[in-house]
């Protein structure tokens, strides 16, 4: 008998035990969705600041502060950031529709929908960190993707009005990606373009050195190339002939 009252009171204990775990687990539960989200969201942040290394920092500079010979506009800007509803809400639809469909003659599209590289998630990430201005993050990442010092500028596009068109059209459209030439001190996001009207058959990337080719690779290199980083000419606001202008210039780098 007394056996069996400890036993019913060993059950209820455990009862109560259990209960109170649920209990304070049930409590907790919104917190751990509120970590999970947080964590959720530091994680795309972090893939944000590598594409932008990637493919924003000649622009808009390490810490997003643009200035200094760069083409972009600054974006490390306090109303970026903004926890009001109503300005946060506005200003993420601006950086978004930037960011997919670019914007004004230098700024390129960036969403695969609109002839860019970047996929929706993507443009997510780089949308976050704009909003978060993790702009230490970026530039760490810069100091260790340029060798451990912060990257340079890209040169100013030159406008010279007597240069060829196909060479004026390059120093406005393309340096920030690529030397060649007339550019020596282009960017490195893409290869090296000094000499490529001379190179056998494919260059570096594998696209072949003749127009018909490279005028393919230009008008859309992401159906050649999916996922590259190399905006498409008619993304960055370049008709038929301008093409066919750049394609005679490239052909012409010996
Ligand atoms: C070739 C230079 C260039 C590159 C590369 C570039 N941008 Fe821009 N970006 C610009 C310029 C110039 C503007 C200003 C456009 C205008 O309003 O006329 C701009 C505007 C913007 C804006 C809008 C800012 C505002 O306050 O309205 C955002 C956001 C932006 N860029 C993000 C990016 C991101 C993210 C990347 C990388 C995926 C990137 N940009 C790459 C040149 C560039
Ligand atoms: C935002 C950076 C970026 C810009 C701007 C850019 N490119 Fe590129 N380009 C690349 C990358 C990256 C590659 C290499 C493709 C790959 O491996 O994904 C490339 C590859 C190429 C190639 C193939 C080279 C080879 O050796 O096979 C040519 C040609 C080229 N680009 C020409 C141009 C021209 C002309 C312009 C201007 C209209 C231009 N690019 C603008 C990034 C860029």
């Amino acid at each position: 008998m007394r056996s069996a009252q400890r036993e019913a009171t060993i059950v209820a204990m455990g009862l109560v035990i259990v209960a109170s775990i649920v209990v304070v687990y049930l409590l907790n539960e919104p917190n751990r969705r509120e970590t999970a989200a947080e964590r959720q969201h530091e994680t795309s942040v972090e893939r944000g600041a590598e594409s932008y290394v990637q493919f924003c920092v000649a622009c808009h500079g390490p810490e997003g502060m643009a200035g200094e010979g760069r083409l972009g506009v600054p974006l490390n800007l306090p109303q970026n950031q903004s926890d009001d509803p109503v300005v946060g809400a506005e200003r993420e639809e601006v950086i978004r529709l930037a960011i997919e469909r670019g914007r004004g003659e230098i700024m390129p599209a960036w969403a695969i929908s609109e002839g860019g590289p970047l996929n929706e998630e993507q443009v997510k990430d780089l949308v976050n960190l704009v909003r978060e201005g993790a702009w230490d993050l970026t530039a760490e990442l810069d100091i260790e993707a340029s060798g451990g010092a912060p990257s340079t500028p890209p040169p100013a596009p030159t406008l010279d009005p007597d240069s060829d068109p196909g060479e004026a059209l390059f120093g406005q459209n393309c340096v920030t990606c690529h030397v060649s030439n007339d550019y020596p001190n282009g960017g490195a996001v893409g290869p090296d373009l000094t000499g490529l009207g001379a190179m056998d058959e494919t260059a570096q990337v594998g696209v072949e050195v003749n127009a018909e080719a490279l005028s393919a690779w230009l008008h859309d290199p992401q159906a050649i190339k999916p996922g590259t980083a190399m905006p498409s000419a008619p993304s960055l606001g370049l008709d038929d002939e301008q093409i066919d202008q750049l394609v005679e210039y490239l052909l012409g780098l010996e």
